[in-house]
């Protein structure tokens, strides 16, 4: 006999059962208001985008670019336009389509395609969907996972203001999902010449230590010493934790700036503390960058980050006079949940309007056609309705009102066949009646507006 292979859910990624959406609803549901409250509209762009526009953003030594980037191959007949042609210096393709890792680059790209800046001096977008990346699975980590982010784009976007609104409303949504516990951690790499300076002053402060870094780190070194901060290895990890905390880099002008942040902050009331070494994985920050973790988490702690990345228009092509800024954040979906299941006890919410029960003798089916009839009707009142569309005893189907929650049931057999009368139990009150046929769909709407 030959075995027939079972198909199972691609590694780093799951299936969202509906036992579990209700609490997916409830974050997005929650998301939406508030980010109507706070002026953000929806934008969705592609799954998939040009690899090069990720490599330009993200950085061709981020890790993500390196080594997470998940390319997409056509048929031969589009094989010419969209297989990977030339290799960057890092061996990495950048012609091509890759899954989108994350959505900034691809909001930006937008941004700027349909010259936004022309339309509105500040734009307020958000989006919730999902990002790929080929990571290696592990708990908090998935090739597949979601993320809810915003980004606030335009010539009027540069104000610690707006920085401390982002980062407040990344906190407010943290607790609006009922969320407890979090840290919050802020820092300013400052303007670009600052971030050159501060890779200096790292360069600086590691080098007596360059050979006790792990290969990856010492690599790191000379391509993208910011990424060594972030590394996981223990003797990289105690290194940098001896380093000497400092805000050195920072011109006058960024330390202002970041200091606005910080009073902005506490204005509004939102903890943070200020983690000089947090630099974060992606090459586009400037000025403000932040990140929320939680330690119940483990090793993937972070359940969301952002910052401001005022130099990636003109990285994508945005003319410089125009002077456009941006910042925003994403929190990670999955992570939240995570949390918040450690946290809140919450049972699925099961509810379902009537339930139709029908018996029929054996060999016999007028109940049931009656009642498949009756449960088209209710529905199209859009009364939310079901039935067991498989002969079984009156115990067994209000089992499976009671499962379902159903708050009437409506039961027909024999007897009401004849007087063309249901009985109508209210399940909550503990109620039963008569109904004629006919009647039914209108009365079961009367009751439930009640
Ligand atoms: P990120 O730090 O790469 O930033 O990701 C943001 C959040 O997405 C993380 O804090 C984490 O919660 C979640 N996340 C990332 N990778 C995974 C994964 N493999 N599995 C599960 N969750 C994950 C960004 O993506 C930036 N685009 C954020 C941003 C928006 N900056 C400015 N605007």
């Amino acid at each position: 006999m030959s075995v027939v292979k079972k198909f199972s859910v691609p590694r780093g990624t799951c299936d969202t059962l509906p036992s579990e959406i209700h609490q997916w609803h409830h974050i997005e549901n929650t998301a939406r208001r508030l980010f109507s409250v706070y002026g953000y509209r929806e934008v969705r762009t592609p799954y998939f985008e040009e690899t090069g526009l990720f490599a330009r953003s993200l950085g061709q030594t981020s890790d993500v670019v390196q080594k997470q980037m998940l390319n997409l191959f056509f048929s031969a007949k589009e094989e010419g336009e969209n297989r990977p042609q030339n290799k960057s210096r890092d061996d990495q393709p950048t012609a091509g389509l890759s899954l989108r890792p994350e959505a900034t680059a691809s909001i930006v790209r937008s941004y700027i395609e349909n010259s936004f800046h022309k339309k509105e001096s500040l734009s307020k977008f958000y989006y919730i969907g999902p990002m790929f990346r080929g990571e290696r699975p592990q708990k908090g980590r998935l090739r597949q996972f979601h993320q809810i982010g915003v980004e606030a784009i335009g010539p009027d976007s540069s104000s610690p203001y707006l920085d401390a609104e982002v980062i407040a409303l990344s906190v407010q949504l943290l607790n609006d999902f009922g969320l407890t516990g979090f840290q919050l951690k802020i820092n300013s790499l400052g303007s670009p010449e600052d971030k050159k300076k501060l890779s200096d002053v790292l360069r600086a402060a590691l080098q007596k230590d360059l050979a006790k870094l792990c290969p990856d780190c010492q690599n790191r070194f000379e391509r993208n010493v910011f990424r060594i901060l972030d590394c996981k290895n223990l003797e990289c990890k105690t290194i940098v934790s001896q380093l000497k905390r400092t805000e050195s880099h920072l011109s006058k002008s960024s330390q202002a700036y970041f200091s606005e942040v910080k009073d902005a902050l506490t204005i509004l009331n939102v903890p943070f503390e200020v983690s000089p070494y947090l630099v974060r994985g992606l090459d586009y920050y400037t000025h403000t960058v932040f990140e929320i973790s939680h330690s119940s988490l483990g090793s993937q702690d972070a359940l969301g980050a952002g910052g401001r990345y005022n130099s990636l228009l003109t990285d994508l092509g945005a003319d410089a006079e125009d002077s456009i800024g941006a910042i925003g954040f994403a929190l990670g979906i999955e992570r939240i949940l995570l949390v918040r299941n450690s946290q809140i006890q919450d049972t699925t919410p099961s509810h379902m309007d009537v339930f139709i029960v029908t018996l029929d003798p054996q060999g016999r089916q007028d109940a049931f056609t009656t009642g498949f009839k009756i449960l088209r009707e209710v529905r199209s009142k859009g009364i939310s309705a079901e039935m067991n569309y498989a002969r079984a005893s009156l115990k067994s189907q209000m089992r499976l009102a009671d499962k379902l929650g159903a708050r009437y049931v409506v039961i027909i057999g024999e007897n009401e066949l004849k007087e063309q009368m249901a009985v109508l139990k209210d399940m909550e009150q503990s109620l039963q009646d008569k109904i004629q046929f006919n009647k039914i769909s209108t009365s079961l709407k009367e009751k439930l507006k009640g």
